[in-house]
């Protein structure tokens, strides 16, 4: 992984996958490793973020080293005109590694072609988000103490949700039923149910689980995604068309984890937070380890 930018979840093989996540561990159980003394890292996000953003900067800051970039176009000088080739030819000089969140799909593996030094994407329109999903399965590995044959429900808008794209296709390297939920204006796109089929995978699509919820081992809950809609019609269908509650849990398997990427909207009700199986909160916890590890592995340390 030294070197190698992160663009897709694909670019990382299982075992890939598997070393970072025992890294991860590793920095859960001790996070005071100033590995990256001496080491500049820019976060350029070119879209809103929380958790993506400040959990990246917790785990740099956290080993040691110096973050530079911006929260938002609107403080860098792509404002004036400035074309994402050049910002990027321009902070390469900067850094040692960089973190891009931009709503272009591909514009990250576009980034990755013209910088000199590694790329992390930290989300790229509706496409992939690829630390997101190591941290999901650190997360679904640490609840469930395995990733093979477990039924993985993806609920929500599973269209446009690009958490939902990378996930699916890690978990396809660990014998998975997926259970898709979604209204259906916003089904899991043909490419994706390719991949599967040819992986041999087995997948259901529903519009409902509320009968079938007693299957689940994980339930990951999304947000519809109002930003990527160009019919604001569309979102108005499709806004409320799932909301977890706590009553739904009743009956659920005691291995079962709600997890969701976060930030919710209404999707998951306030009241399953204190319920033992609501796991979202302790999910964007584990994003500081497994940041920490994916750094970490692609700068050699
Ligand atoms: N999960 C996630 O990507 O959250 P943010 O948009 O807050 O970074």
């Amino acid at each position: 992984m030294k070197d190698k930018s992160l663009i897709s979840i694909d670019d990382y093989s299982k075992a890939d996958i598997i070393n970072t996540l025992d890294r991860a561990e590793d920095f859960e159980r001790n996070p005071h490793q100033p590995l990256l003394e001496g080491k500049v890292i820019a976060s350029l996000f070119f879209e809103p973020s929380t958790r993506t953003r400040l959990s990246f900067e917790s785990a740099i800051s956290r080993l040691g080293g110096k973050v530079i970039g911006f929260a938002s176009k609107d403080s860098s000088s792509v404002q004036k005109g400035e074309s994402l080739k050049d910002t990027i030819k321009t902070v390469n000089n900067y850094c040692d590694l960089i973190i891009m969140r931009h709503p272009l799909e591909g514009s990250a593996r576009y980034a990755s072609e013209v910088a000199d030094v590694p790329v992390i994407n930290a989300g790229d329109g509706a496409n992939q988000h690829p630390t997101q999903t190591l941290l999901d399965l650190y997360s679904i590995r640490q609840t469930q103490g395995k990733l093979d044959d477990l039924n993985l429900f993806l609920v929500g808008d599973l269209k446009y949700g690009r958490t939902v794209h990378s996930l699916l296709m890690a978990m396809s390297n660990f014998n998975t039923t997926y259970h898709f939920v979604s209204p259906p204006e916003l089904r899991v796109p043909e490419e994706y149910k390719m991949f599967l089929k040819e992986k041999k995978l087995k997948f259901h699509e529903h519009t409902d689980f509320t009968d079938i919820i007693s299957d689940a081992d994980i339930i990951y809950m999304t947000r519809i995604q109002r930003e990527r809609f160009s019919d604001p019609m569309e979102y108005e269908k499709t806004k409320n068309s799932y909301v977890l509650r706590n009553s739904m849990l009743e009956g659920t398997k005691d291995n079962l984890r709600i997890l969701h990427p976060l930030p919710r909207v209404n999707e998951i009700h306030d009241d399953v937070d204190e319920n033992k199986k609501a796991y979202y909160f302790p999910q964007a916890l584990n994003g500081v380890y497994t940041r920490m590890a994916i750094m970490s592995s692609i700068l050699g340390l």
